[in-house]
């Protein structure tokens, strides 16, 4: 049941964690309740967070569930010293988390001219966004083919990414959707596995072209990024240097950024 929030809480609300699923011991993921009043397009982020006395604990978090999915999932990483990651990643099913149910952001469709190819680049937690857009069947509507890549430092930080593909491909209605259209390349940084590198090494030197089919190019791709803001400069400077142009809800383009944010 819903109870009344105190007044410095206005605007907010509080929904009921569903399930919780710890990952590695940096990453979790978890699912709550959706309002149903809670509209957003795939790619969105909103204010998540926690009661914290007088003051609400919030911070922005990518919805990871697609627009039409009747629960909310994020995906987060664990901060030992971080002042909401590390209440959040105690949350068990039942728990209340607060929301500020205004999702916005640039990682949408609306902000991108139509294309053949999306491309999708994310690191860590950065694929939260993705998440969502590779669930959406507007993307595969839009876009001949969807190319999402993520890199982490150790294997395991990729399973949730691998998880999510295998869970598509399994789901009779989506796989049929995206009639295996769908690639994910997955890439560690740090420990030794069989596909190794930072994918702007493998955008300069060949091995993303090798593996996709083709170089990216500003005439069929479009791409959207999410990752640390390192990692955002220099994707964008790849992206800018083969002609591409920023996008942005009011002006769509080639391309588009959005920090992955807690960290
Ligand atoms: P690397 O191990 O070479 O730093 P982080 O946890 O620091 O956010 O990093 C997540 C992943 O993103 C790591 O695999 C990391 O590689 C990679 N990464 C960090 N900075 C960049 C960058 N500027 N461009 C591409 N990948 C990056």
């Amino acid at each position: 049941m819903i109870t009344e929030l105190p007044k410095s809480y206005r605007g907010l609300d509080r929904l009921k964690v569903l399930s919780v699923r710890h990952w590695t011991d940096r990453t979790f993921s978890f699912t709550c309740e959706r309002p149903i009043s809670l509209r957003f397009r795939s790619g969105e982020f909103a204010m998540i967070g926690l009661e914290n006395g007088d003051k609400p604990l919030l911070r922005a978090y990518s919805i990871a569930s697609p627009n039409w999915a009747e629960t909310l999932e994020f995906y987060s990483i664990k901060v030992a010293d971080g002042p909401l990651t590390s209440r959040l990643q105690n949350l068990a099913v039942g728990d209340e988390i607060l929301i500020r149910p205004k999702p916005v952001g640039t990682l949408v469709h609306d902000a991108l001219i139509p294309g053949k190819r999306l491309v999708l680049f994310s690191t860590g937690t950065g694929i939260a966004p993705f998440a969502s857009i590779i669930r959406d069947p507007e993307t595969y509507d839009k876009f001949e083919e969807v190319i999402l890549t993520h890199t982490c430092r150790d294997a395991n930080e990729l399973d949730y990414g691998k998880h999510l593909a295998a869970e598509i491909e399994s789901d009779e209605l989506l796989s049929e959707v995206v009639g295996g259209r769908l690639k994910l390349i997955s890439t560690t940084t740090r420990q030794q596995t069989e596909q190794m590198g930072r994918m702007t090494d493998w955008l300069r030197d060949g091995r993303f072209a090798a593996a996709t089919g083709a170089a990216l190019n500003a005439e069929n791709d479009r791409v959207m990024i999410c990752g640390s803001l390192a990692m955002l400069l220099d994707h964008k400077a790849i992206c800018e240097s083969l002609g591409m142009e920023e996008g942005s809800n009011s002006s769509p383009g080639a391309f588009v950024i959005e920090k992955a944010f807690v960290d």
